[in-house]
């Protein structure tokens, strides 16, 4: 491609290191679109005719087919994708070929096509990011009645709703929507045109080729279009935080499917055995999610590690933003796919979640509350009934154990009334605050995210 300069042949050595075509390949389909777009705006500035555009195009198609059909041979010498296939094209098609890189620089084009295949990309993780919440709320919904202790330190806090705990992860897949959705509107900006670095002293129409492309802009300075990678950089941010929450809900998972808690079963399909221990029956999907979640938050490191040196404007170290980048959108996508179907083998265990869940110390806030009622200021409430937990342990015994006149030694308010607060569906419908979870809030919350993701 560039003969006209050099009198030896690029080493041996050179053309392995510096090919890029085993990876990104996977551009090819964006590489014949933006060739498409970029042809049509060649003919519209009388570059080339209606038919060697057509030539083109239909060169193009043919090519596509052959590389869908995995019959086409690619070149490593050739380095790239976008080589790869103009020189192809020439080769079938002649002169027409060899006019198509008019205005064009693969600077501008590796841009477009990074940015047309991560706009694809983020459709269908935002589609996996929604199965993921339906199966939450399948999970939930099949699980309604079900309360646990909710946990903090790891320690037992207070009584919810299981469903209440699985639709805070609902939750945080909806922020994780919101992000790629806004990381989307700025990547859908087309870059095609900005040339090399200063675009060209042949003037295109930039707008018609990002309308054939569907991008919602053109980018407004050279310069910045063919060294700008935000985009990669922010949706890699964005499948960190998405693989961030796949791995605290592992987390979670891994626990509840533990002799030690006991709160969930997992379908044999999406649990493994040991060839060693017959009795195991171990969360693989879980642990391989928080295991991978380490390579998508070094994916993110290593391309912003990769940007922060570099000199405006493209550098040949930006090669090394696809793979990070393949691996990410691959593995978050794997793991929304099979996160989703494994919860949808799930099924919480009410026996174990109910024997969890009569502990009366997740109730010991309730009682700090109920005196609270009675006037006491909350510190010394507080603090009452830490004496009262604290008389228990001495004692090996549990809160509804005490009698009366232990509460009443150690505060005046308790009344007889104190023993009908160990029961966990009052206090459950006592939590009627906005995002807490009374019964009738949780179900109120599963009925909007019902009509949300339906
Ligand atoms: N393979 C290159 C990349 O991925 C394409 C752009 C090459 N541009 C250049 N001037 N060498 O970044």
């Amino acid at each position: 491609m560039w003969k006209g300069r050099f009198k030896e042949q690029t080493a041996q050595l050179l053309q392995q290191y510096s090919e890029s075509i085993s990876f990104d390949w996977r551009l090819w389909r964006h590489d014949i679109e933006g060739s498409k777009a970029h042809s049509a705006a060649l003919e519209k500035a009388g570059l080339i005719t209606a038919q060697e555009r057509a030539q083109i195009v239909v060169g193009l198609e043919e090519i596509g087919a052959e590389i869908e059909g995995g019959s086409f041979r690619f070149k490593a010498e050739l380095e790239d994708i976008h080589m790869n296939i103009e020189a192809e094209l020439t080769k079938r098609i002649g002169a027409a070929g060899a006019k198509l890189h008019t205005a064009r620089s693969r600077n501008d084009q590796v841009a477009l096509d990074l940015r047309l295949y991560l706009r694809a990309e983020c459709d269908v993780l935002l589609e996996g990011l929604v199965e993921m919440q339906r199966a939450l709320l399948g999970l939930a919904e099949r699980c309604g009645e079900v309360i646990i202790p909710g946990y903090t330190h790891l320690q037992r806090a207070q009584p919810v709703y299981f469903a209440h705990h699985l639709l805070a992860y609902v939750e945080m897949f909806q922020r994780d929507r919101e992000r790629l959705q806004d990381c989307r509107r700025r990547m859908n900006v087309c870059p095609l045109g900005s040339g090399a670095i200063a675009g060209s002293t042949i003037v295109l129409d930039r707008r018609l080729v990002a309308d054939l492309l569907g991008f919602a802009e053109v980018t407004q300075n050279s310069m910045d279009a063919v060294s700008d990678r935000d985009f990669a950089v922010e949706l890699l941010a964005g499948l960190s935080l998405v693989a961030v929450h796949l791995s605290r809900l592992s987390e979670d998972v891994i626990l509840w499917a533990s002799s030690e808690f006991k709160f969930i079963t997992i379908s044999d399909a999406f649990t493994t055995g040991s060839s060693l221990m017959p009795q195991k029956k171990n969360p693989d999907v879980a642990e391989l999610t928080r295991g991978k979640t380490g390579r998508v938050i070094g994916n993110l490191v290593s391309l912003l590690t990769t940007l922060k040196g570099l000199p405006m404007t493209y550098n040949r170290d930006m090669q090394e933003d696809k793979e990070p980048v393949f691996d990410s959108v691959d593995t978050v996508k794997a793991a929304l796919a099979v996160f989703s179907a494994m919860l949808g083998g799930m099924a919480a265990r009410p026996d174990a979640c109910a024997a969890a869940v009569a502990d009366p110390n997740l109730l010991a806030t309730d009682l700090a509350d109920y005196l609270v009622n009675r006037g006491v200021p909350f510190r010394l409430a507080h603090e009452a009934v830490g004496k009262a937990v604290g008389l228990c342990a001495e004692r090996g015994c549990e809160l509804p154990e005490l009698g009366l006149g232990d509460y009443q030694g150690i505060s005046a308010a308790f009344g007889a009334d104190v023993f009908e607060l160990f029961d966990v569906d009052k206090s459950m419908e006592a939590r009627g605050a906005t995002g807490a979870p009374s019964p009738a809030n949780v179900s109120a919350q599963m009925a909007r995210w019902k009509a949300a993701l339906s």
